[in-house]
């Protein structure tokens, strides 16, 4: 049984993220998408939108499964026997940093990181984005899932 975790903070899932996802399901025999706090990022969703949100759009999916975590990823995955973590890369702008995170999940517990290159229609797509895009008014109807598409826009109505 060949098993990777996809984290992020999802807050929320975009159609960049969920292409992927996709993709590393069609790759390996389980994805676990684990949603995970980013200290430096204060959400607009909870985790608990976040994983329902998740789980909403990859029903179509067999071999995925959606998780919280917290603490450290590389726990998490030595908890469930996990060797790897996949993680999309949009640009040379995302490599320095995903490459630091890399080097040290594998330093602390030698678990290795597959990257897979963006499909170029996402490639400047990130969650942050999309909310300001939202907030002011945008239209990012093409470029998150309807079902998160319906609650951003709700939930930026409330604030
Ligand atoms: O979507 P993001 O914000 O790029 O996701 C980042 C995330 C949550 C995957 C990353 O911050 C993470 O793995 N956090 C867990 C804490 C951890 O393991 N930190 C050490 C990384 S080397």
């Amino acid at each position: 049984m060949h098993r990777v975790v996809c984290p992020g903070s999802f807050d929320p899932v975009t159609n960049g993220h969920l292409d992927i996802i996709r993709r590393a399901a069609r790759l390996h025999d389980e994805v676990l998408v684990v949603v995970g706090a980013n200290l430096a990022k204060e959400g607009l969703f909870t985790v608990e939108e976040r994983l329902t949100m998740l789980r909403e759009v990859t029903a179509d999916l067999p071999n995925v499964g959606v998780d919280k975590f917290t603490g450290l990823l590389v726990d998490y995955c030595r908890a469930r026997n996990v060797p790897a973590i996949v993680k999309g890369l949009r640009a040379v702008s995302d490599f320095e940093y995903e490459l630091e995170m890399a080097q040290m999940n594998y330093r602390l517990a030698e678990v290795e990181t597959l990257f897979m290159t963006a499909n170029p229609l996402y490639s400047f797509l990130r969650s942050s984005l999309v909310k300001e895009i939202a907030k002011y008014g945008g239209d990012v109807t093409s470029l998150v899932p309807e079902p998160v598409h319906g609650r951003l826009l709700a939930r930026l109505a409330q604030s």
